[in-house]
């Protein structure tokens, strides 16, 4: 089974970025922990602040991969091509938000991913990665 996470922009900041919101651990490290954890599938990782990566990205992998978990960062409340491209992919995203945005700015309450992507994790911290990868073992 293959499992993609994506991270979008700022993301690569984690552990050092807005600590009171996002926790202080960084993403490699967390992302070893899940490889430990979860080893009898393979993980993989990939975090662009750039849009038309993590569209390029969504495309390369979206009919082979076995699930996708995104956290588009900000893009998602801007990204329509974000969302039209989970829309035109095959592999099932679940999209994941490390924080409560709807307790957040009102700008952050909509997402232009939640209606093509399979689901959604808000505010459960690093612990959504987790969530969204035992959703798609048990699915
Ligand atoms: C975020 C929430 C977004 O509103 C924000 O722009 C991020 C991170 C989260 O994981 O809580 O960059 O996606």
């Amino acid at each position: 089974m293959n499992i993609w996470i994506i991270n979008g922009p700022n993301l690569n900041l984690l552990g050092r970025r807005e600590p009171e919101i996002y926790g202080t651990r960084t993403f490699e490290a967390f992302f070893e922990e899940l490889t430990t954890e979860f080893n009898h599938i393979t993980l993989h990782y990939f975090q662009s602040n750039h849009e038309g990566e993590l569209i390029d990205k969504l495309h390369e992998i979206g009919f082979s991969a076995d699930g996708i978990i995104l956290n588009a960062g900000a893009f998602t409340h801007t990204s329509i091509a974000l969302g039209d491209a989970i829309a035109a992919i095959q592999t099932p995203v679940v999209e994941v938000h490390i924080s409560n945005v709807h307790r957040r700015e009102t700008f952050r309450h909509h997402s232009w991913l939640s209606a093509p992507a399979a689901g959604q994790i808000v505010g459960l911290g690093l612990t959504g990665y987790k969530l969204a990868i035992r959703y798609f073992l048990e699915k």
